[in-house]
């Protein structure tokens, strides 16, 4: 077997240099022994991450090209069919399916944390009532870092336990009040006879009912939404909090800090941007003249195109297929035809095709939430919701990993050398 080493020569000091390669793969600061006379010596640039990778992780598996996404080595397709969103999160945060002893307990730790602290709902009044939903929950979960300071021991496993339990129980709650604040409605109180989404869909709409009667179709489509988006390796948010977290802050300012990063368009944001977009083209007619708009460089097609997938979303595929479930409950999504339309012209264009952009998990998705009654700027907080596991999941792999450093890239410093400071009344 060939050596599993890199040979470089440094042309401009023809020194040549091994450099070890593992798991196809060389350490960047393999490459700081290349200088020239002692100076700092070589750096990699890779602004976006676009070829760098940031840990080792055992989470999650994506082949982009392939359209795969495994949770711990299981098919999201077999999660999705077979398992419930508070089973994937147990197996995504300890890295293996629950006994039945484990998953009982699980289910009944996160039950018995959906409650808030009264003085949490009293801060979650003071928002205007038409503040975004994700404002109101990003600022709400970290506020919780207040309510339990003992969440700073962040190397205590047992602490630790405490606040995943609560993150995880607390969230639907925190995301539902934040819809119910906006509609100006009272806040209700978490059921625990019920399951991890029919409760929430009991904190958000419940109203005068004494009991919440769950509709099991509903219950099911938002569970299987809920496990699709449960983790995604290392993407603009997962990155955000592993990064917060390499300096030991506690799992509610990192959480808060990575609801912050998914709230952007570009990433969770994008499901509220595709029905936006769906809205304004209005009209199956109008969908090649948008696609026309979009070529020209005009806009992006909104839930197309993925960092990692060069192929279609295997999470939209599934979603795509469960929207016919939910619309005999609901009816039909008018705008569906639309997102059928634009999806079926995209990918026969020959500039969708050689960009491989294909729908991602975001397409269909919003369609089905607002089937559901949810309103556009609530479904980013919808993603929030199960992605806390995948966060915590990807928080406590760094902490408890080999490579636990802070978070402090390198840059190119491309601005003025020095100069001496100029008075005030001497500048031109
Ligand atoms: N519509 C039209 N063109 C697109 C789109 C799109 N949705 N996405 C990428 N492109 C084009 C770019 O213009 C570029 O073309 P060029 O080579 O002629 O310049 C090429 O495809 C590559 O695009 P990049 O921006 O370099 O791709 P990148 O991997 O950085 O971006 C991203 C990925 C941000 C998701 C992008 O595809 C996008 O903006 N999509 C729309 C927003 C969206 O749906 N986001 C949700 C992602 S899934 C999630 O976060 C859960």
């Amino acid at each position: 077997m060939s050596k599993e080493i890199l040979n470089i020569t440094d042309c401009r000091t023809g020194r040549p240099y091994e450099i070890p390669i593992e798991h196809e793969t060389i350490k960047a600061m393999d490459l700081r022994q290349i200088k020239i006379n002692g100076d700092f010596g070589m750096m990699a640039y890779d602004p976006g991450f676009t070829n760098t990778a940031s840990c080792k992780s055992k989470i999650t598996f994506i082949d982009g090209e392939k359209g795969i996404l495994r949770y711990r080595g299981y098919p999201i397709e077999q999660l999705a069919e077979k398992s419930n969103y508070l089973e994937t999160a147990y197996l995504v945060l300890f890295g293996e399916l629950p006994t039945k002893k484990q998953y009982e307990e699980w289910v009944y730790h996160v039950t018995h944390h959906t409650f808030v602290h009264e003085n949490v709902k009293k801060f979650m009044d003071g928002f205007q009532y038409d503040a975004h939903p994700m404002g109101i929950l990003v600022s709400t979960v970290a506020a919780l870092s207040t309510f339990y300071p003992e969440a700073k021991k962040v190397d205590d496993p047992e602490i630790r336990l405490h606040q995943i339990h609560r993150l995880i129980g607390k969230m639907p709650t925190l995301a539902a009040y934040s819809y119910r604040h906006k509609m100006g409605f009272p806040f209700n109180l978490p059921d625990n006879d019920l399951s991890y989404t029919g409760n929430f869909l009991n904190l958000l709409f419940k109203m005068s009912e004494p009991k919440y009667e769950v509709n099991p179709v509903l219950e099911k489509a938002l569970d299987v939404l809920f496990i699709l988006h449960a983790d995604h390796e290392q993407n603009c948010s997962a990155n955000a909090m592993r990064s917060i977290g390499s300096s030991n802050a506690d799992p509610y300012v990192a959480t808060a800090g990575a609801a912050a990063a998914l709230y952007g368009p570009l990433h969770g944001g994008a499901n509220e941007a595709v029905l936006r977009m769906l809205a304004e083209i209005g009209d199956v007619k109008k969908v090649p003249e948008y696609i026309k708009r979009v070529k020209a460089g005009d806009f992006r097609l909104m839930g197309f195109g993925h960092r990692v997938y060069k192929n279609y979303d295997p999470r939209a595929k599934i979603i795509k297929q469960m929207a016919d479930e939910v619309f005999e409950v609901t009816g039909r999504n008018p705008l569906l035809d639309i997102a059928l339309e634009l999806e079926r012209i995209a990918l026969e264009d020959d500039f969708f095709v050689s960009r491989k952009l294909y729908p991602n998990v975001d397409f269909y998705s919003g369609l089905i939430y607002q089937a559901i009654g949810f309103p556009t700027d609530i479904f980013v907080v919808l993603f929030a919701i199960p992605r806390t596991s995948g966060w915590l999941a990807q928080w406590m792999e760094f902490l408890d990993g080999p490579d636990r450093k802070i978070a402090r890239p390198r840059q190119i410093y491309l601005g003025e050398p020095t100069r001496d400071y100029v008075d005030l009344d001497k500048r031109k």
